[in-house]
């Protein structure tokens, strides 16, 4: 199977780069790691990136990230972009480049609790189900077409790591199968 090129973008702990890069190994996965870009030095992330020998970068200029990002990002023909747990919002431009190309992981059943702090707001809400939603990047923040949602129960005791904890195991999933039945659309 030919492999389409992904770059994924990070900022933090990298837990669903992990799990990507953990998928691509199997020869019918349909993309192939070709670089992590970070955002932030001090992303754990990056680890993943030096074990799995695989090239990353680090980017902290906020006003040239988009600049340097997609000079190598061309320069190494990548054709799909991953964002996992990329907490910078990119811009208009950026993304009509890459149109249909970007995708996204956000820690809620969306449309429901887009933005930051969603854990904390699910519990405050008192939702009895919350989940993760996979979806392509369009020009408004956590808005794109969806893919995939994946939805678990929110137990009454869960502080908020507890559901942290239990919405990123579906995250895990959700990523893979999202790239599995979507990268060839
Ligand atoms: C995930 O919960 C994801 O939904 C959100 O940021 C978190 C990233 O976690 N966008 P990690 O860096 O993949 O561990």
């Amino acid at each position: 199977m030919v492999k389409k090129k992904a770059c994924i973008f990070i900022s933090g702990s990298g837990t669903n780069l992990k799990s990507i890069i953990k998928s691509a190994r199997d020869y019918n996965f349909p993309i192939n790691i070709e670089l992590v870009i970070s955002n932030k030095k001090t992303a754990k992330g990056i680890n993943y990136a030096k074990k799995y020998s695989i090239p990353y970068q680090t980017i902290t200029n906020k006003k040239k990230f988009e600049h340097f990002a997609y000079r190598i990002i061309h320069f190494k023909k990548i054709e799909i972009i991953c964002l996992a747990g990329f907490m910078k919002v990119l811009s208009k431009d950026f993304i009509r480049k890459f149109k249909g190309k970007i995708i996204n992981i956000h820690p809620s059943l969306l449309p429901k609790f887009k933005g930051l702090d969603t854990f904390n707001r699910v519990l405050r809400a008192k939702e009895k189900f919350t989940g993760c939603t996979v979806h392509f990047v369009d020009e408004k923040l956590d808005n794109g077409k969806i893919i995939i949602k994946k939805r678990i129960a929110v137990k009454k005791d869960f502080d908020e790591k507890e559901l942290k904890n239990s919405v990123q195991v579906l995250e895990y999933k959700a990523y893979s199968e999202a790239i599995r039945k979507n990268i060839y659309l």
